[in-house]
């Protein structure tokens, strides 16, 4: 069974104060009420990246960043690597958002080698694929993810996937409003876990966790975890509230 998972990308909001009012927040509403079926991980800003991590010491929230570099270390003025990520007690990274590609150019080639440092200093990975509007109008969501997949994914072998996550987030559902249909995401999770077969093994695939990430809100998610290759959410606007975000993590614990 794949395991289900909760994260929340907070993307670039929250100064330090305000990250750290948050965190409290939510730790408390799941210290009273813990998620038993799902992990819950939270990818804050670098810069609360630390104190957030601090501050869930001994809880059972874990911590990612956002973004990395794919060197180990040197003169990338501006950039951050695993080892420092590492060092503020986040287990995770998000590789491959959308943003990333739409905004820095992030092509697959980057997306894999930032992806393979990651795993290679024991970060796990949430992978992001997913295609435009655009794409999906000329019927090219199909070739555009397998596409992603292959590419993000070149040179890894089965055992490096137990520590690698992929998230499905269709662009035209990020921060829109506009989620996929329940259907529409369980087509693309199927299409994803189809893929790794020949990739990888059937076992990968049985055991990959897959994730959904687009306009996911407390009055949706159950939904959407009621499918069968949705195995938990990406959340990002409602996630920049301990409420909404806490909502979510119980319409996992009763679907799942
Ligand atoms: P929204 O939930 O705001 O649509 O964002 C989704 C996302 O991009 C998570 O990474």
């Amino acid at each position: 069974m794949p395991k289900k998972i909760i994260a929340g990308n907070w993307k670039m909001f929250k100064t330090n104060p305000e990250a750290v009012r948050l965190v409290k927040q939510l730790n408390q509403k799941l210290k009273r009420s813990p998620a038993k079926k799902s992990s819950v991980v939270i990818f804050p800003p670098f810069t609360a990246l630390s104190k957030v991590s601090d501050e869930l010491k001994g809880s059972k929230i874990e911590t990612g960043a956002q973004n990395l570099f794919w060197e180990e270390e040197g003169a990338y003025t501006g950039e951050v690597s695993a080892k420092m990520i590492k060092s503020t007690g986040a287990k995770w990274v998000i590789i491959g958002h959308s943003e990333r590609r739409q905004y820095f150019k992030e092509e697959e080639k980057i997306i894999n080698r930032k992806i393979k440092i990651a795993l290679l200093n024991k970060l796990k990975v949430i992978f992001c694929v997913g295609e435009t509007l655009e794409m999906r109008e000329q019927n090219l969501t199909k070739d555009i993810v397998i596409n992603q997949v292959e590419w993000g994914l070149k040179g890894l072998l089965p055992e490096h996937l137990k520590n690698l996550v992929i998230a499905y987030e269709p662009v035209w559902a990020i921060g829109t409003g506009k989620t996929a249909t329940p259907k529409q995401a369980q087509e693309i999770h199927a299409l994803i876990r189809d893929i790794l077969v020949p990739l990888f093994n059937e076992k990968t695939s049985r055991n990959m966790t897959i994730l959904y990430g687009g306009s996911v809100k407390p009055n949706n998610a159950a939904g959407l975890f009621a499918q069968k290759d949705i195995d938990g959410a990406l959340v990002g606007g409602a996630c920049l509230k301990a409420d909404s975000f806490y909502r979510i993590i119980k319409a996992g614990e009763k679907s799942f």
